[in-house]
């Protein structure tokens, strides 16, 4: 039915119309490049134009529909786009930090509101999920995706288009997601956004790709090409991803839009002529939709007159994003995500904002808790609150959330902790310090310092401003901005416990704060409810359970850190720490400061030895490994139980450790689970020497475990022969 109605309507469309069905442009503002078009009504108007971004509100983008609706030669619905990336209205922690919950439930609840709330304002489409792998945190855009791991990035990736999607398109509180940005962006030379990539294709495959594939195998609806070159290629004309990987190995049948304007960056990128050049390279490549460039606009219709560009080109795409305003229902009724009603009831509803205060206070991470310092007493304390962040309502938000109210709704952390003791009076604050960079007035300390005189505990809530995470906020130091190190080192004299609570949308260089203060929360930045939920968190009626998602390294000479590195030719270890010729530094240790997987509870868990259905499986078999874990210490918790493997030897070499499943469960204190692992020969695959894909026969190391770098292991053989 929709192929026959599509043929139909296509068989009327001139070729300028089929055109106009490939661009998109931004409604009234500039996101990332001044390029904004003041005309792009009259073009819709002319059927030039068939999606349009940043327009949001019912009554606006009702506003719009209606252009294309009543005053097209056709009355071909528009597309509306968005960036709804962690809440829409209700704002989500930053996906880095909704990642650090590992709790698919929750991030598919986050994107589900999400899509609820965005679809309820004339949304029918999210430039989300990022599922960029990322290991370099000096790249601000670190914060909007899942971390440095692809097996976590994968899961996070179905989960969330999951969330944005539903299982019916044409419902209206789901809309199109978008897998972002393909690829390979987030590994930009020396962390330095929009910079080149270069990297093997076994790399890209084993560890770039694999989210964007689960994308695809979980129904995702379209495609964004990322700014950066692959290999000399930039993203936006690079066919070897867009057509040989994305259409022929992937059988992906949405479309793929670019980044904002970066078919016309190919011309700086040194790839194109001109924008007429860049124009024909990215459309052959395979690129469906130009974002904001106006260069299909341009030129397209011309390049197929001239023979350039086939038309069947230009009907493959036109078709594939006609079909997906089909499947939204918008040819039935293309008013149907632009209602006011259901706007009033979905925005900022209890539920949304329950559910974001839960999700927050999942996403928390306890990195340190010297003498269980946390939880706070709710009745004896008096508390000195202290930072550029304890009292702000802006930065709770992060960075994309392009429709969250940052200045009314967000309740901060001093409301929080305010709220949450028995005499608020007692809870005495002082900014204190500042984030900026600049800043070298400490004029606050004095003020800071008399407050912390008189309390129990100070309480700093200090990490990076808003908006220096996300995109192009690369930076080349990770330590503190400002004068907050410097407050923090002054009121250490005080001798008095302190708990720093962070808000930051990155690995920090945080040695100092780890040998100082007593225990350390990482809240990432946590959203509307984001102070409710810290207070949560630090008075224990939450306990935490976060694990990090990305590893924090001692300092920015050790990045790339992560945890599945290759064990090199020279380890470095314990029983060789005398040799010089050795891999590591002179001037610091290997290790990070903070492992991947890492998280602490207010309870213990207990880990018993592994379990091994057998000790050889062939290919066919599968491997059943189990572990009991046991709660205890005093509280109820919940705990990630991560599973690991190493392949001893390989045709090319493999990384010490590899995440290959977690599981988050809940133990009343006292209480033991036994948690089980299926792991088939599929898990341990990878682009062999020949670039075959699949596993090994051989030995096999098996950790389980509370983090990357605190397991039990054990060993099995996989044996026999392997396709
Ligand atoms: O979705 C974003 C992308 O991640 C970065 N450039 C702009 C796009 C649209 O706003």
């Amino acid at each position: 039915q929709m192929d026959a109605f599509i043929t139909e309507l296509m068989a009327k469309m001139t070729l300028e119309e089929k055109v106009g069905q490939m661009t998109l442009f931004s409604s009234d503002w500039d996101v990332t490049g001044p390029s904004l078009r003041g005309d792009y009504q009259e073009k819709i108007k002319e059927g030039k134009v068939g999606a349009v971004f940043n327009a949001f509100t019912a009554k606006y983008t009702k506003q719009l529909q209606k252009i294309a609706v009543e005053e097209t030669r056709l009355g071909i619905p528009l597309l509306f786009g968005y960036d709804v990336i962690h809440g829409h209205r209700t704002i989500f922690p930053i996906s880095l930090g909704e990642s650090a919950s590992w709790d698919l439930d929750a991030i598919k609840l986050a994107a589900e509101v999400a899509a609820a709330e965005a679809a309820a304002e004339g949304i029918h489409w999210t430039f989300a999920p990022m599922v960029d792998v990322a290991r370099d945190p000096r790249w601000g855009r670190i914060s909007e995706g899942s971390g440095e791991d692809v097996y976590l990035t994968t899961a996070i990736a179905r989960a969330r288009v999951q969330g944005f999607q539903g299982d019916d398109l044409s419902q209206p509180h789901t809309i199109l997601a978008t897998a972002k940005h393909f690829a390979a962006y987030g590994q930009g030379q020396a962390g330095r956004d929009y910079h080149t990539t270069d990297m093997s294709d076994r790399e890209l495959r084993d560890t770039y790709l694999p989210p964007f594939k689960a994308a695809v195998d979980a129904g995702v609806t379209s495609f964004m090409t990322s700014f950066n070159e692959l290999n000399g290629v930039p993203a936006s004309a690079n066919k070897y991803l867009l057509t040989d990987i994305l259409r022929d190995e992937w059988s992906f049948e949405g479309f793929v839009v670019t980044d904002y304007t970066s078919i016309n960056e190919m011309v700086k990128h040194g790839f194109a002529r001109d924008n007429d050049h860049a124009g024909e390279l990215a459309v052959k490549a395979g690129v469906d939709m130009d974002m904001q460039g106006s260069v299909y606009f341009d030129y397209l219709a011309n390049q197929v007159t001239q023979g350039k560009v086939s038309p069947q080109q230009i009907d493959n795409a036109a078709r594939r994003i006609l079909e997906m305003k089909y499947r939204l229902g918008l040819f039935e009724d293309p008013y149907r995500y632009s209602n006011e009603e259901r706007e009033a009831q979905e925005i900022y509803k209890e539920y949304n904002l329950q559910a974001a205060q839960d999700v927050a206070r999942k996403s928390m991470v306890l990195l340190k808790n010297e003498n269980q310092q946390l939880p706070l007493s709710k009745s004896d304390l008096t508390i000195a609150v202290i930072g550029p962040l304890a009292d702000s309502k802006e930065d709770l938000i992060g960075s994309w959330s392009a429709a969250g109210d940052r200045y009314e709704k967000p309740i901060t952390l001093l409301t929080g902790i305010k709220a949450k003791v028995a005499d608020p009076s007692k809870v005495l604050y002082a900014k204190g310090a500042s984030y900026e960079f600049s800043h070298q007035d400490n004029s606050g300390f004095e003020a800071a310092i008399a407050i912390a005189k008189k309390a129990d505990v100070i309480v700093l809530a200090m990490g990076e401003k808003w908006d220096m995470t996300g995109e192009a906020t690369s930076r080349t130091s990770l330590d503190f901005p400002g004068n907050q190190l410097a407050l923090m080192q002054q009121l250490k004299k005080l001798a008095k416990p302190m708990v720093l609570v962070l808000m930051n949308g990155r690995p920090m260089t945080i040695e100092w704060a780890d040998q100082n203060v007593d225990a350390i929360l990482e809240a990432w930045y946590p959203g509307t409810m984001g102070g409710p939920a810290i207070a949560d968190v630090l008075f224990g009626d939450y306990n935490p359970s976060g694990k990090l998602p990305v590893t924090f390294p001692r300092n920015v000479g050790q990045i790339p850190l992560y945890y599945n590195m290759k064990n090199t030719g020279r380890p470095y270890s314990k029983d060789n720490a005398e040799q010089k010729y050795v891999s590591r530094y002179i001037d610091s240790l290997n290790t990070p400061l903070y492992h991947f997987g890492h998280g602490l509870s207010y309870t213990t868990f207990d880990y018993s030895k592994i379990s091994l259905n057998k000790a050889v499986i062939t290919a066919k078999e599968k491997l059943t490994a189990s572990i009991d874990v046991t709660n205890s210490g005093n509280y109820d918790g919940e705990e990630v139980v991560q599973l690991y493997i190493r392949d001893r030897i390989g045709s090319v070499t493999r990384p010490v450790k590899q995440l290959k499943g977690f599981k988050k469960i809940f133990l009343h204190k006292g209480e033991t689970k036994t948690v089980s692992f299926s792991i088939s020969t599929e898990d341990l695959a990878f682009h062999r020497q020949d670039m075959s894909f699949g596993a090994e026969a051989g030995e096999f190391d098996l950790f389980i475990g509370t983090s990357s770098d605190k397991v039990q292991s054990s060993e099995f053989t996989l044996s026999g022969s392997v396709d």
